[in-house]
């Protein structure tokens, strides 16, 4: 193996930058001399923008990790363990599951060796070339769920394309773990977009639809949960997202710390505008009368429609927790505190006080979900979904929030 291996950074197709793995795994980021000098570059992460709307091109080199802007492109995992045993590297050294996973990544961002070698060194030098190329996965998607990307048929189908590259769509298996996630997902999202919030186009699809998933997942049954990506358009090209992990220039691991919704909603006040914080305040308050207590830095996206300017992305990975997990405390700090039963219109004042944001529309726009999601739950939890496990679990927890009594 040479000592020192390139990865080409391209953004919409162009060459933006490097990323250089020298002796002892460390990696280094840099950006290319043609981006720094374009002044209508389109912009690839907020973490690298300054105060004055410049680049920050010094970007502090990491030890077998990669700087967390890229880290939060992998799966974490169970997730990244699997794609990493079928690249045959180990899912540790970010660098080379870069090199594996980089020709499909979120948004608009493809990874490509320098030297044109497809495949990263064989760590586990069990195979030829030949027999993993059959088996690599050449996508990344972020998380901890086992996900695949796929492509809808015509009859309504599902298809996980053979060696796992393309697709508009996101299929999100069930869990081993918890039962009737995809359910769960599915009526959140339902009610989200009756409610009147961004949601993409999404289906429950049973398994025995979805062709091409992989061996070695385990026996599974049931439906899955499948959502259009909204980082693809119509024709497959690509359009750049990036979480708030990436914002924030946190590695994955540390999704529920080091940040809190006043930090997410000074970005989108100061890049996005108001239509984006009242949606901002509509997910908020939806997600913690469902009791959803995983809205982490990485369920928050932006997305940059026209290469350069940053909204709030579509909404994903709604789930109600609560029946999985006791726990009332959103993942994030909301005003002063995470617990949803401090969730009332003072706490909501306090956040846009901090955060310097209208204060009547956050108010209204918190009142008028607080009244829709009442009128639309009472109508559709019967019809959706959901067992009465879960319906019970969220009719009781609503009781406890101070926000849905306003
Ligand atoms: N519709 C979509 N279009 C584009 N990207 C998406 C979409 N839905 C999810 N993603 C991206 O894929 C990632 C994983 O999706 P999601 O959050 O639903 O998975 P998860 O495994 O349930 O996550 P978690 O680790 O929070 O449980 C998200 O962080 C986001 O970057
Ligand atoms: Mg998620």
């Amino acid at each position: 193996m040479p000592d020192v291996s390139v990865l080409n950074v391209l953004l919409h197709g162009d060459a933006i930058g490097t990323i250089t793995n020298v002796p002892g795994d460390q990696s280094i980021f840099a950006f290319s001399q043609g981006y720094i000098d374009n002044p209508r570059r389109p912009t690839l992460s907020l973490r690298f923008k300054d105060s004055l709307g410049g680049l920050i091109t010094d970007i502090p080199k990491t030890q077998t990790r990669v700087t967390p802007f890229f880290a939060n492109m992998l799966p974490e995992g169970s997730m990244r363990d699997y794609l990493a045993l079928r690249a045959g590297v180990s899912s540790r050294r970010e660098f080379f599951l870069l090199w594996a996973l980089g020709a499909d990544l979120p948004g608009a961002m493809i990874l490509a060796p320098a030297d044109g070698a497809e495949l990263p060194p064989d760590e586990m030098d069990d195979d030829d070339d030949d027999e993993r190329k059959k088996r690599i996965f050449r996508f990344s998607l972020a998380g901890v769920q086992l996900k695949f990307s796929a492509v809808k048929e015509a009859a309504g189908g599902l298809t996980i394309p053979v060696q796992g590259m393309g697709g508009s769509w996101i299929v999100k298996l069930p869990s081993t773990k918890f039962a009737g996630v995809p359910e769960n997902e599915f009526s959140m999202m339902s009610l989200a977009a009756k409610i009147g919030m961004d949601v993409p186009d999404i289906k429950l699809v049973s398994l025995k639809d979805i062709s091409g998933l992989p061996d070695g997942i385990g026996e599974l049954k049931g439906s899955a949960y499948a959502i259009r990506r909204f980082d693809r358009a119509d024709d497959g090209s690509r359009i750049h997202i990036e979480d708030f992990a990436q914002v924030f220039d946190v590695f994955p691991e540390d999704k529920y710390k080091r940040a809190s919704m006043r930090n997410i909603a000074d970005v989108i006040a100061a890049e996005a505008g108001q239509d984006d914080i009242a949606e901002l305040i509509r997910r908020m308050v939806f997600n913690t009368l469902i009791g959803n207590a995983d809205m982490h830095l990485k369920n928050w996206s932006l997305i940059y429609s026209d290469r350069r300017t940053a909204r709030l992305s579509p909404a994903y990975d709604f789930v109600s927790t609560i029946p999985y997990i006791d726990s009332a405390k959103s993942a994030l700090t909301i005003g002063r505190s995470k617990q949803m039963k401090d969730f009332s219109i003072e706490q909501l004042k306090y956040l846009a006080g901090k955060a310097r944001l209208p204060e009547k529309l956050v108010t209204d726009t918190a009142r008028k979900t607080v009244a829709l999601f009442h009128e639309i739950w009472a109508k559709e939890k019967k019809n959706l979904a959901l067992s009465s496990k879960v319906v019970d679990a969220i009719d009781a927890h609503i009781k406890t929030v101070p926000v849905a009594a306003e």
